[in-house]
């Protein structure tokens, strides 16, 4: 039995991975405290595998409730996608951030030692390397200063993690950092679940395709970009899932230590606009956008240099930005059918 230990697995990026650890033939164990989602999303990873994965109700930031939960069973590896992740919010309560984001990657840490699993994966992010002097990004590129409290967690825990594998050799860790997750399980059974006002552009879109949001605002078109709309790498969350499948499969399998940090994209970069009128013509609906003020801290253009990951773990994206729009669109559809209490 392979079991993995899924922190934060309910939610968008982890309810994904689940379901592909599942058909890969992994047992995942899910810890969560339905802090930032929902119960019904454990019956849906089962709906869609025909698996129910264990559910570990919980806060993983509390090692010794941890400890004592995860007892009876021996665990090969740790996803921990397990944090809050607003940014803005975090600049207004960057305490939490610490605390929470911080706390669990060290509670995680400390758990691996006393349980003797060996394998972690982290959830990092692409914004580590804030706006980067060369395109596309390579996992060489400098981290810059963190541009927000969150930001700056995902920096901290990679180095925290870092120290810790120099002081304890048997632990085989990577760090996958992010681009732009969008899109949702095709099946529309899991997506994402935003709370309140989204503040990213793919559920904002669907939102107001919807008619949830009256309109889009477009934070600026005079950037240095060929139509003047920031840049982005958007990855369908799929892709992401399994390249997290591949990434704990290397791990297990690889005899030596090893601290590693991998950028997870597609190499391509899409403009607002461009996933604008993607969503436009892939779904057949108009969107009510308009262009408006720059959005403080955005970064002009970040897409990543896929090279690496395509080289150590095998993987590539398999999934199209239009397929990850009419995913997204579908699972919109499927919330407003279902009028699901988010
Ligand atoms: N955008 C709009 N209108 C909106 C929302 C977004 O024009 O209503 C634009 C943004 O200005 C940006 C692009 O759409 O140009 C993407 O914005 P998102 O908020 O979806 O994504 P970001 O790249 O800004 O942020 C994401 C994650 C963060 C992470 C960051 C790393 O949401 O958690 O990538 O770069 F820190």
């Amino acid at each position: 039995m392979n079991y993995i230990l899924v922190t934060g697995g309910a939610g968008y990026i982890g309810s994904h991975t689940c379901v592909e650890l599942i058909e890969a033939g992994f047992n995942p164990i899910i810890v969560d405290n339905f802090s930032n989602s929902e119960k019904f999303v454990i019956d849906r990873i089962e709906e869609i595998t025909g698996k129910k994965p264990i559910l570990l109700e919980g806060d993983c930031g509390n090692n010794p409730w941890l400890t004592d939960a995860t007892k009876k069973y021996k665990i090969d590896g740790c996803i921990h996608f397990a944090a809050f992740k607003a940014v803005g919010e975090s600049t207004k309560e960057p305490l939490k951030y610490f605390e929470n984001n911080i706390g669990s990657t060290l509670s995680i840490l400390k758990w691996m030692k006393t349980s003797g699993c060996k394998n972690l994966v982290f959830s990092s992010s692409c914004t580590v390397y804030g706006q980067p002097d060369i395109l596309p990004v390579t996992e060489q590129s400098p981290k810059k200063p963190a541009e927000s409290p969150y930001g700056r967690t995902k920096q901290m825990c990679e180095d925290i993690i870092e120290d810790y594998y120099k002081s304890d050799k048997n632990i085989k860790a990577l760090a996958l950092r992010y681009f732009n997750p969008i899109g949702a399980h095709p099946s529309a059974l899991i997506g994402e679940l935003p709370l309140g006002v989204p503040n990213n552009l793919v559920p904002f879109i669907t939102q107001t395709a919807a008619g949830i949001r009256e309109k889009l605002t477009v934070f600026g078109n005079d950037y240095d970009t060929p139509d003047g709309t920031c840049i982005r790498d958007y990855i369908h969350v799929v892709d992401l899932a399994l390249a997290h499948v591949s990434a704990i499969q290397f791990l297990i399998n690889k005899d030596e230590s090893l601290v590693d940090f991998i950028n997870v994209g597609t190499g391509v970069g899409n403009s607002v606009l461009e996933v604008i009128n993607t969503f436009e013509q892939v779904n057949g609906v108009q969107l009510n956008y308009e262009i408006g003020e720059r959005r403080s801290g955005d970064i002009e253009k970040v897409y990543a240099d896929a090279s690496y990951i395509n080289k150590i773990l095998c993987w590539a994206t398999r999934k199209s930005l239009e397929q990850a729009l009419e995913d997204a669109w579908r699972w919109q559809k499927a919330i407003n059918k279902r009028a699901y209490k988010i």
